[in-house]
């Protein structure tokens, strides 16, 4: 019998960010499936838990230093050959009103959420290339097509939307060398990055008010997303914003 098309089994996979949330649970969900997962991230301490919990391993990393991404890359290269999937996950919100947000806050949003994903792809993406094959899937969010309201966070739903063209730039770049890139756009999900706006009753409600489906999503689910776009059954799919997202960008 011919291996599944959703199968990973035997393939190493990187996650950031992978010790809590989304990425932990990407991670899971991959490791499930049969790769061998490395946990990056900058929190030590649950990145070690986290790796040794699913039976993978840890690097710490942060993302936003060009020169630590580039020596991971390096040794986990040197460990394992080019990735075969890169999983971009690191990434923070920050809120409050465009006409008072401090420059260093911009600054730090930006270089989490669109300069470390550059930096990954590239350190990381450039072996894949050279190994002609591999897939590239970046976490975005709902904010990178739309305005989310009433929280203001220009910051991040400008680095979101840039995620969302690097996606496509680096896709079609790569389109002939075997190496796709894709993005998976979560709505409201229930993890450490949204629990100071669940507190919020007015914008709680809010959130739901505007997601068709009225609830938050699961890590899981985002995850299976991810472990597709990162498979061979998406084996035409490149360049794409996968939207998860209970239906809010529909509306
Ligand atoms: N939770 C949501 O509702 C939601 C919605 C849309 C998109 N997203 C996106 O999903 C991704 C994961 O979010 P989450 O909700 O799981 O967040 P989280 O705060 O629960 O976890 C984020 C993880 O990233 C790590 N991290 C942060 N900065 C890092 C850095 N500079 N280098 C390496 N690791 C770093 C943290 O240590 C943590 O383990 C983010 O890109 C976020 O923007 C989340």
């Amino acid at each position: 019998m011919s291996q599944s098309p959703f199968s990973i089994s035997g393939r190493t996979a990187l996650v950031t960010g992978g010790a809590k949330g989304i990425g932990r649970t990407c991670a899971e969900a991959l490791a499930a499936a049969g790769a061998k997962v490395v946990i990056a991230d900058m929190d030590e301490a649950a990145g070690q838990a986290t790796a040794k919990e699913l039976g993978g391993s840890f690097v710490k990393l942060n993302v936003t230093r060009k020169s630590e991404v580039d020596a991971v890359a390096a040794e986990i290269t040197r460990q394992h050959g080019a990735l075969d999937i890169l999983v971009n996950n690191a990434g923070i919100v920050q809120n409050g009103p465009s006409e008072d947000v401090a420059m260093e806050d911009w600054q730090r949003v930006i270089d989490v959420n669109l300069n470390g994903v550059f930096y990954c792809a590239q350190a990381f993406g450039k072996e894949m290339v050279k190994a002609g094959k591999g897939s590239i899937v970046s976490i975005s969010s709902i904010c990178g097509s739309v305005t989310v309201y009433p929280q203001p966070q220009a910051a991040y739903n400008a680095s979101k939307a840039a995620v969302n063209l690097l996606t496509k730039s680096l896709a079609v770049e790569w389109a002939k060398r075997g190496v796709r890139v894709n993005a998976v756009a979560p709505g409201y999900t229930a993890t450490e990055l949204t629990l100071a706006g669940r507190s919020k009753p007015e914008w709680f409600e809010t959130w739901m008010r505007m997601t068709p489906m009225g609830r938050l999503g699961e890590p899981k689910e985002i995850a299976n997303a991810v472990l597709f776009l990162a498979s061979d059954a998406a084996s035409y799919i490149t360049g794409t914003v996968l939207m998860v997202d209970g239906g809010y960008t529909a509306m």
